[in-house]
């Protein structure tokens, strides 16, 4: 891939890479012994350039443009199973082996949660956490879709993995996002953080009224790991986003640590997740 073409797409092999990634960095089980990758010190160079593109690429600027251009929520009406039927369109063909169809991931996240006996709101948010993922099959690039998310308008945090790309982002060069606080008042909470632009919270908008409050915790902030495994950003949260971060710590063991290469009974599990979608989130909603 030439390189303006890889910094229209990004440079992961597909989508499901960053993740993977993400199992190098993390690869022990907090509740558990478990090793879940041999030790890599180093990213793969596509992943690592990855990082950079996104490093580069997310300013303030570009985050309020994609909001602008998104949060409407007018691009598509599409029930929730439409939309993961949408998303599995969404073909990792790197290795067909080991990539299971999204629609598998998700549904392994969310029976994992259901067999630990959770509740239902729980199993539902495993079920459709990633379904903001569709960004791409808007054409959006992997670097505004997936990887670690984090505040803008204020410093950029040096727990953020590869922090040394952010010499590349204009926003470094920006007085007022200088500091730790930058733009914003201690201790004012997330909701006023304007965050770097991905799936997390482009589907948070898409279910905000509809699901409690600690699933949309959850399914905001999941790809947030400088402030949920690094503990990055405290000066910015309130005491009540702290309370909630304990779910977003509990369902993050479940998000990284449930992929497997086992296939799953899509069709089988279709009717208890049809059901439990209409108990939250009934009919067509906006994307
Ligand atoms: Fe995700
Ligand atoms: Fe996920």
């Amino acid at each position: 891939m030439d390189p303006a073409q890889e910094r229209e797409t990004g440079a992961l092999q597909d989508l499901d890479e960053w993740e993977d990634d993400l199992l190098r960095r993390y690869p022990e089980h907090p509740e558990s012994d478990r090793k879940f990758r041999a030790y890599e010190a180093e990213a793969r160079p596509g992943v690592r350039e990855f990082y950079r593109l996104n490093h580069q690429h997310q300013t303030m600027d570009f985050v309020l443009e994609k909001r602008a251009e998104y949060l409407p929520l007018e691009k598509r009406r599409m029930t929730v199973w439409e939309a993961l039927e949408y998303l599995n369109t969404l073909v990792d063909d790197s290795d067909p082996d080991i990539d299971l169809p999204q629609i598998e991931h998700l549904m392994q996240t969310a029976e994992a949660i259901r067999h630990d006996g959770h509740p239902r709101w729980f199993i539902l948010t495993g079920l459709i956490h990633d379904l903001g993922k569709i960004l791409c099959l808007f054409g959006e690039p992997q670097w505004a879709v997936v990887g670690d998310t984090f505040p803008l308008g204020c410093r950029f945090s040096e727990k953020i993995i590869y922090h040394e790309y952010f010499s590349e982002n204009p926003d470094s060069q920006r007085s007022e996002y200088a500091t730790p606080l930058g733009i914003y008042e201690e201790g004012c909470g997330l909701d006023k953080v304007t965050m770097s632009w991905g799936h997390d919270e482009y589907l948070y908008q898409v279910v905000k009224d509809r699901l409690p409050e600690e699933a949309l915790y959850m399914i905001r902030y999941h790809s947030c790991y400088p402030i949920h495994k690094e503990g990055a950003y405290q000066a910015l949260m309130s005491d009540h986003d702290r309370a909630m971060f304990r779910w977003v710590d509990a369902f993050n063991v479940y998000d990284l640590y449930t992929k497997s290469s086992e296939r799953v009974d899509v069709d089988g599990l279709r009717p208890f997740y049809e059901e439990l979608i209409e108990e939250y989130l009934p009919g067509k909603l906006s994307w």
